[in-house]
C-alpha cells in the first residue's frame, strides 16, 4: 500500500472524502489499525489514562511516549503515525519544542507531531514547519490544560470563545500545520473553522461536519466500561477480552487445556 502523506490529507479535503484517525499506543494494535486502512495512527498522550493507568495526560512524560512511538511507526506500512508531544515538553519555546520533535522523528520514528494550543503556539509551529516536521494543532477542549479550563468542558460555546476557537486554529494553520484537531466544540463551530481553513479539521466531540474524524481506540472498540458521550462502541472488546480470559482459567483449572494438539512428544 502507498504511504499516507501529509498531501494527502489536503488532497482529502478538497475531494471532501474524511480522513480517518485512531489513536494507537503498541505494535499490535497499530498493525491491526494499519491492515484496517486507517489514514493517520495517533500515539496520543492519552496512552497515560488508556495504557499507563494515569487520571489523565499531564503526568506523561517524552520517555514514555518514545517507546510507543517506535513501537507504532515499526508496526504501519501505509498509515502516517503523529506522536503527540506531552505536556511540558515543548510550551516554553519554539526551540524546546523543536528539541522534543526531534526526538519523537529520530528515536520514535515518527512522521508528524502533535501540540495542544493555538496562537501562542504559531511560532512553535513555524519552527517545526521550517525544520522539515510536519505538526498537527489541537484545539478546544485541550487535556493539558483541563486544570485551566475547569475540567473536561465543551469549549467555544458563547460567541467571543468560538471567535477565539476560530483564531486560535487559523493560526496555527497559518503558522504551517497540516491538519487541526477540534475536540469538544459545537458542531457549528466546528464546520466554520473547517470552512476557514484550507488544511484539513479532525474532529472528536466536534459533529459529522469536519474533514476527519478521530477516537481514542478503547473508547472505539469499548474496552472499558465507561466511554464518553462523543464516542461510539463499535464493539465490546472489554467483554469479549474478558470472556476469553474466563474460559481460559475454566479450561486450565478443568485440564480441557492444554489438549494433545497443543501438546509435543
Ligand atoms: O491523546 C489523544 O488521544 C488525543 C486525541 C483525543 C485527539 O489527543
Ligand atoms: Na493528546
Amino acid at each position: 500500500p502507498r504511504r499516507v502523506r501529509v498531501h494527502h490529507l489536503r488532497q482529502a479535503k478538497e475531494r471532501g472524502e474524511p480522513i480517518t484517525m485512531l489513536t494507537a499506543y503498541d505494535a499490535v494494535t497499530a498493525g491491526i489499525f494499519d491492515e484496517a486502512g486507517i489514514d493517520v495512527l495517533l500515539v496520543g498522550d492519552s496512552i497515560g489514562n488508556t495504557m499507563l493507568g494515569y487520571s489523565g495526560t499531564i503526568p506523561v512524560t517524552v520517555e514514555e511516549m518514545i517507546p510507543a512511538v517506535r513501537a507504532v511507526s515499526g508496526a504501519v506500512r501505509r498509515a502516517l503515525v503523529v506522536a503527540d508531544l506531552p505536556f511540558g515538553s515543548y510550551e516554553a519555546s519554539p526551540e524546546q519544542c523543536l528539541a522534543t520533535s526531534v526526538r519523537m522523528f529520530k528515536e520514535g520514528g515518527a512522521h508528524a507531531v502533535k501540540l495542544e494550543g493555538g496562537a501562542h503556539l504559531a511560532e512553535h509551529v513555524a519552527l517545526l514547519t521550517r525544520s522539515g516536521i510536519p505538526v498537527v494543532g489541537h484545539v478546544g477542549f485541550t487535556p493539558q490544560s483541563e486544570n485551566l479550563l475547569g475540567g473536561k468542558r465543551v469549549q467555544g460555546r458563547d460567541d467571543e470563545a468560538a471567535e477565539r476557537l476560530v483564531g486560535d486554529a487559523l493560526a496555527v494553520a497559518q503558522a504551517g500545520a497540516v491538519a487541526v484537531v477540534l475536540e469538544m466544540v459545537p458542531a457549528a463551530v466546528a464546520v466554520r473553522v473547517s470552512e476557514v481553513l484550507e488544511v484539513p479539521t479532525i474532529g472528536i466531540g466536534a459533529g459529522s461536519d469536519v474533514d476527519g474524524q478521530v477516537l481514542v481506540w478503547t473508547d472505539m472498540a469499548g474496552m472499558t466500561s465507561w466511554s464518553p458521550r462523543f464516542a461510539r462502541r463499535f464493539a465490546e472488546l472489554g467483554a469479549e477480552l474478558r470472556g476469553a480470559a474466563q474460559a481460559y482459567a475454566q479450561a486450565v483449572r478443568g485440564r480441557t487445556f492444554p489438549a494433545a494438539e497443543h501438546s509435543f512428544e
